[in-house]
Formats: structure tokens, C-alpha cells, sequence
């Protein structure tokens, strides 16, 4: 069984069905609406459960409803929450997200807790780390705890994995601590400077001369692209299914990268598995409910792969 230490944001996500998406100073009448677990780090350590790895959650709640909540759900999957800190007087993280019709999603964060994680909570799990194959961080958390975490868990023998989303600036030398960076177009484009490039293989050079191992740019539908220092590039394909939500899609894709990769499977693979856990998670509202079970995704490989495709 692998292990894989979620550094990251936990919110409850209150989620809005509409037409679209409102225009400045519109109001648009929307549909249903629904309260989950969310956060990008909590659906990825839950995402990690599910697929079957060790997972736990460093982060940080408010003493409130919502954070015992996300703590309950999370320890009913499985998640280990031993270093996720309680704070008083900070409310729980919590995301606005609109879905549209059509399954996309917009998110706005207010992000209470989760903007007081620090560097002394990194150094605290430090005991996580010694006994993790991995360390997946994302960029909703403090940017100057996120460089920490990346540089501790490397020393502590973890391969590190940033999904940088939403992007903000890092420091220099945090690049060279990141074994496998996943980013979406629109995240390359902000940290290669895509004035200075055209095309995604350019940015995506740039990015790994500043000392990323591997970058991988998830493209939604079309599915993305895998740029390996010193090995092959190649492109990986989208499953074929009916969306109704995008949110967490690319948090399943993330667990499902690092795990496969931290269970040995070659990166075409794990590529692979990594995107049938984002297309499944697109197959349901929310983004806690949506985050795979193991089977699930063994069994869309094994209808759109044949038997021979082993996990
Ligand atoms: O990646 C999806 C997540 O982004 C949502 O669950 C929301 O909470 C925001 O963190």
C-alpha cells in the first residue's frame, strides 16, 4: 500500500446549479443547491483514500460546524487526520461555486483556517513525511508554507507533487524541490510567462530548466500532455463521458497520478489511471462525493482498455 501525505486547503463547498455563470451585475435564477466537503487538499487526500493509498491531511479547520464535518467524513474514509489542526476564532475554508448546465464550475474561496497553516506545521509533520512515499501540495495554501513543505518533505526522502493551482508566484528555489508539477494550460502559461512562448512544449521546457522532474499539463476534455526531464513527451487522452460537474475533476486526476506513480506503475500508466479518476469524478455533483472509489476506476480502465490493461 502506497502513502501519500496531502499537504492543503479544506472547505465546505456550497454549490449553485445554473444556466451560466452571471455577467457583471447580472443575477441569474439558478437551480438546486447542495453543501459538500471540498478544498482541493481534502478531495485529494480523500481521493488518495479511496484509490486505496495511506493518506493524511495536513491542514487546518475552524472550530465550527463545518470543520468538525470535514473531519468526520474525512476519518469515515479513511483519511488519517492526526495533523489536521483545529483553530480557534478562524471559520473553516469555505468555496462559492456556481455549475452551469453545461458541468462547468467557478469557484470563489474564502479561506478562513486554511490561510494559517505554517511553516511550524510542516515542521510538526515531519513524522508524516519520514514514513510517506509522496508529499501533493496545492497552491491554496500560504505560498511560503507550501515552498517549506516541498523542500522538508523532499529532505524527508518523499517525491513531492504540486498541482499549483490557483497560481501564485513562487520563490526561485522552489522549483527544484517539485518531482512531478500538474498544471492546467492556464497555470503553464502563468509561471513559463507565455509572452516569452508559444507553444505548450516551449513553456513546458522552460518550466523543467528550472528543475522539475516532470510536468504534467491537464487540458480538461482533450486531456493533457507529460513532459519528462530526460525522458519522453507524450500526450494522454480523455475518457469519454457525460459531465454534469467538473469541480474536483482535476483534484481526482492529481490523487490518481500520485498514487499510481508511488505503486510503481510507469508514467504512461499512471497518466492513464490519473485520468480516468478525474473523468469519473465529472460523472457526479460535488466534489467530495465525486472523488473515485478504487473499483470504479479499475473497472472504466478495464471497459475502455480491454483485459489486458492491469492495475
Ligand atoms: O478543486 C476543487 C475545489 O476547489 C473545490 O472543492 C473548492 O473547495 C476549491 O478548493
Amino acid at each position: 500500500m502506497s502513502s501519500v501525505a496531502v499537504v492543503g486547503s479544506l472547505n465546505i463547498d456550497l454549490v449553485i446549479r445554473a444556466p451560466h455563470c452571471p455577467h457583471k451585475g447580472e443575477t441569474v435564477i439558478g437551480g438546486a443547491f447542495g453543501m459538500a466537503g471540498g478544498g482541493k487538499g481534502s478531495n485529494q487526500a480523500l481521493a488518495a483514500a479511496r484509490l486505496s493509498a495511506k493518506s493524511h491531511i495536513i491542514g487546518c479547520v475552524g472550530s465550527d460546524d463545518f470543520g468538525r464535518r470535514l473531519k468526520n467524513v474525512l476519518t469515515e474514509n479513511g483519511v488519517d487526520c492526526s495533523h489536521l489542526q483545529t483553530i480557534n476564532n478562524a471559520p473553516t475554508g469555505t468555496a462559492v461555486i456556481t455549475v452551469t448546465d453545461a458541468g462547468e464550475s467557478s469557484i470563489i474561496i474564502s479561506q478562513g483556517a486554511n490561510s494559517l497553516l505554517d511553516d511550524g506545521a510542516m515542521t510538526t509533520a515531519s513524522e508524516i513525511f519520514e514514513s510517506s512515499d509522496a508529499a501533493l501540495f496545492q497552491m491554496e495554501s500560504p505560498p511560503q508554507t507550501v515552498a517549506a513543505g516541498l523542500k522538508l518533505s523532499r529532505q524527508h526522502g518523499c517525491r513531492t507533487f504540486l498541482s499549483a493551482e490557483p497560481p501564485f508566484s513562487l520563490p526561485d528555489e522552489v522549483w527544484e524541490n517539485i518531482d512531478y508539477l500538474i498544471l492546467n494550460e492556464k497555470a503553464l502559461s502563468f509561471y513559463a510567462g507565455h509572452k516569452q512562448h508559444k507553444s505548450v512544449t516551449s513553456m513546458a521546457d522552460e518550466i523543467l530548466s528550472r528543475g522539475v522532474k516532470c510536468l504534467a499539463v491537464t487540458q480538461s476534455a482533450k486531456g493533457g500532455m507529460i513532459f519528462e526531464k530526460g525522458g519522453e513527451n507524450f500526450s494522454f487522452e480523455a475518457f469519454d463521458i457525460r459531465s454534469v460537474d467538473t469541480t474536483g475533476a482535476r483534484d481526482a486526476f492529481c490523487a490518481g497520478f500520485c498514487v499510481g506513480l508511488c505503486e510503481g506503475m510507469p508514467l504512461k500508466r499512471a497518466a492513464k489511471f490519473a485520468s480516468a479518476c478525474g473523468a469519473l469524478a465529472c460523472t457526479k455533483i460535488g466534489a467530495h462525493p465525486s472523488m473515485p472509489w478504487r473499483h470504479q476506476v479499475s473497472a472504466l480502465l478495464g471497459e475502455a482498455h480491454g483485459d489486458d490493461y492491469e492495475l
